[in-house]
């Protein structure tokens, strides 16, 4: 088996286990619409080979956004707008999916090519909004966000359970919550984010309340046969918060609960957590987060061909690529033969 065999999920079968990580482009238009630049960045990374091409964080709600700019599947418009998308993702041969998030506190900030790359809050007058999060302690610079009451979490699901079945009306056939890097599942997970003292705060079984709901109502807005897969910390490289001890109880009970993969990406909770930079950082965690018994895919610092050898099937069942697949499309056809590229484009061998 190597990254290039086939992957089975329900009833999906991946045709290879290299694909692309979600990344936000910031180019939505102001009703949260795909627009022609998504068309042309998701197509051409569609038509480079890979396995799934895994359309960036899209938010559930207008006030789930981080940016005025983020894609949304709340609306007709939009679920028309991703509909096109999907078709452009299979012309390219590559299974169409979608990250869903809710920002949570990490919300109404700017894009990142303003403000010289600084993330700062966008006030309410200015077009921003009032984030939500699981206590009202913000992150660094960005607004402090309001504590969720219970009216707030019954209406993040039903968001949640929407916009799962508003991206099966779009035809996407995998569907990744975001529930890493800070956003509002992590930070009901984390101590160090979660200060609450009801039945979402507490031990980690009381801080996994809110988060294993969130899972279940997307699952009823999700088909049976097709798969989930959440973005999950393998630990938060900080004193104090998750470690991989408590991750792997989390993977596990997302495992009993409908999700069929967890997409390792660690840290970003809090500006001071660690940061990992050696390639393949969240797939060296891969064998421990095997043991709770689903399968595990991980992003993070692949850059070289010779990585992807290196990680499937040693340490993870697929490998999420980023940043170089952002500088060449073809990344991944670079390290195969002339008939793996399209066949359109076999004239330039
Ligand atoms: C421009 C950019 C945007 C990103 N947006 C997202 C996102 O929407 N959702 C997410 O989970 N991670 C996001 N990430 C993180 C990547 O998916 C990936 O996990 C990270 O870049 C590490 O992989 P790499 O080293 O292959 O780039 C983003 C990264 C970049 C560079």
């Amino acid at each position: 088996m190597t990254v290039w065999t086939r992957l089975r999920l329900r009833d999906v079968t991946l045709p290879n286990r290299v694909w692309l990580s979600p990344m936000c482009q910031y180019s939505a238009d102001a009703g949260g619409t795909p627009t022609d630049w998504h068309l042309a960045h998701y197509g051409a990374r569609a038509a480079g080979g890979l396995g799934l091409v895994m359309v960036e964080c899209t938010a559930v709600a207008p006030d789930m956004r981080t940016t005025a700019r983020d894609l949304g599947l709340w609306s007709e418009r939009q679920l028309a707008g991703h509909r096109r998308l999907v078709e452009v993702i299979e012309t390219g041969g590559s299974v169409p999916a979608v990250q869903l998030g809710a920002a949570g506190r990490k919300s109404s900030h700017g894009v990142p090519w303003d403000n010289a790359g600084t993330r700062s809050a966008i006030a309410p007058e200015d077009g921003g909004w009032q984030p939500l999060a699981p206590s009202a302690a913000p992150f660094a610079g960005l607004a402090v966000p309001r504590e969720m009451t219970s009216a707030d979490g019954t209406r993040v699901l039903e968001d949640l359970e929407r916009a799962a079945r508003n991206a099966h009306h779009a035809g996407y056939r995998l569907l990744e919550l975001h529930g890493a890097n800070g956003y509002l599942f992590h930070e009901f997970l984390s101590p160090l984010a979660n200060r609450r003292t009801d039945d979402w705060g507490g031990d980690l079984q009381a801080r996994m309340r809110f988060p294993l709901e969130m899972v279940r109502a997307l699952r009823s807005g999700w088909p049976e046969g097709k798969p989930l897969v959440v973005r999950l910390p393998a630990e938060d490289l900080l004193a104090g918060g998750l470690t991989t001890a408590d991750m792997t109880v989390v993977a596990a009970a997302l495992g009993s609960n409908g999700v069929d993969m967890i997409d390792l990406s660690s840290g970003a909770l809090v500006p001071e957590a660690g940061r990992l930079t050696e390639p393949l950082h969240n797939a060296r965690y891969g064998p421990l987060f095997r043991t709770a018994g689903v399968s595990v895919a991980a992003s993070g610092a692949v850059c070289e061909t010779r990585h992807l050898d290196e990680a499937v099937p040693e340490l993870v069942d697929a490998v999420l690529v980023g940043r170089a697949l952002l500088r060449d499309p073809y990344w991944a056809l670079r390290t195969r033969g002339t008939e793996s590229w399209p066949r359109q484009y076999h004239r330039a061998f």
